[in-house]
């Protein structure tokens, strides 16, 4: 029988991972069986342990369990431990459930394949949630020279720059108070799939800025095109999803699969 995995969310019928996993799968010769499973919201944790009782090995996690996730892992890993939320759950040898969170090492390796420099750049995230908590270490390990956390609700943006600021040079606050030119503006507000932007300077962007945002579509989302009008690069986050994957295969499988054919491939079929 094939080693099973899979990814819990709710909802969870739109889900890329089923695809994205078996794609890893067949390019490494690996026989995995990766579902989606929708676990109820009051049970996440029993959700997990009938998974494992019937012959799971691992799991992804996506909204809303990450934080759930977070909470019934016997270990984490730092990074983890820091976002306080789990996307991959791994089945230890001796049955404990260890947690890690991969988002954050696949937007830095997104950046790094399109070739953006983060080391010594002005970095402005836009968002203080989830989304936002889960990336900041791999972002601030890669040495910017500074990183602004920009907010609707700024006393979040100033708690989360506190929470990581021994780590290197953060600090948040509101949208009003943001003063450009920065070299990346990532969005991680849920606010691009509204339509709706937070007010932002129209001067906010270097010269060879690029413009970063977690969400992803067949389409630009409105705070990319925003950002492209004002001259800076456009990426969405269709291949941080793939290069979050590709890192919990890894911790699963122990094999590194090529990322570039799936994405091209996950492109095409948006
Ligand atoms: P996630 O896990 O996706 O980060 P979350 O923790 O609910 O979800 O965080 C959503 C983020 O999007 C927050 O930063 C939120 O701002 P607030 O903290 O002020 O609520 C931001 N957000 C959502 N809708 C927004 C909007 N219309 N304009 C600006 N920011 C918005």
């Amino acid at each position: 029988m094939s080693d099973r995995y899979c990814v819990f969310g709710h909802p969870i019928g739109h889900s890329r991972s089923p695809a994205i996993h078996a794609a890893f799968a067949a390019q490494c010769g690996e026989a995995i069986d990766y579902t989606a499973i929708e676990a109820p919201l009051d049970d996440f944790a029993g959700a997990w342990r009938d998974f494992v009782a019937a012959g799971g090995r691992g799991a992804n996690v996506t909204v809303p369990f990450k934080e759930e996730a977070h909470r019934l892992c016997a270990t984490l890993s730092r990074r983890a431990r820091r976002a306080g939320a789990v996307n991959t759950l791994v089945l230890g040898k001796n049955g404990d459930t260890y947690g890690d969170t991969t988002d954050g090492v696949g937007l830095v390796r997104d950046l790094q394949r399109h070739g953006v420099m983060l080391r010594g750049a002005r970095v402005l995230v836009l968002g203080a949630g989830g989304a936002v908590r889960g990336v900041l270490e791999p972002l601030l390990a890669e040495g910017p020279a500074s990183l602004r956390v920009a907010n609707r609700t700024a006393a979040k943006a100033e708690a989360l720059a506190d929470d990581f600021a021994d780590l290197g040079p953060i600090r948040g606050g509101g949208f009003e108070a943001v003063a450009g030119p920065f070299d990346l503006v990532i969005n991680g507000t849920s606010a691009s799939l509204g339509g709706a932007l937070p007010p932002l300077p129209d001067d906010l962007f270097a010269a060879g800025a690029t413009a970063y945002d977690m969400m992803y579509g067949a389409e630009l989302t409105v705070f990319l095109r925003w950002a492209r009008e004002r001259g800076a690069r456009p990426l969405d986050g269709l291949g941080m999803l793939v290069e979050q994957a590709a890192e919990a295969f890894f911790q699963w499988r122990g094999k590194r699969p090529d990322t570039a054919p799936v994405l091209a491939e996950l492109r095409r079929s948006l």
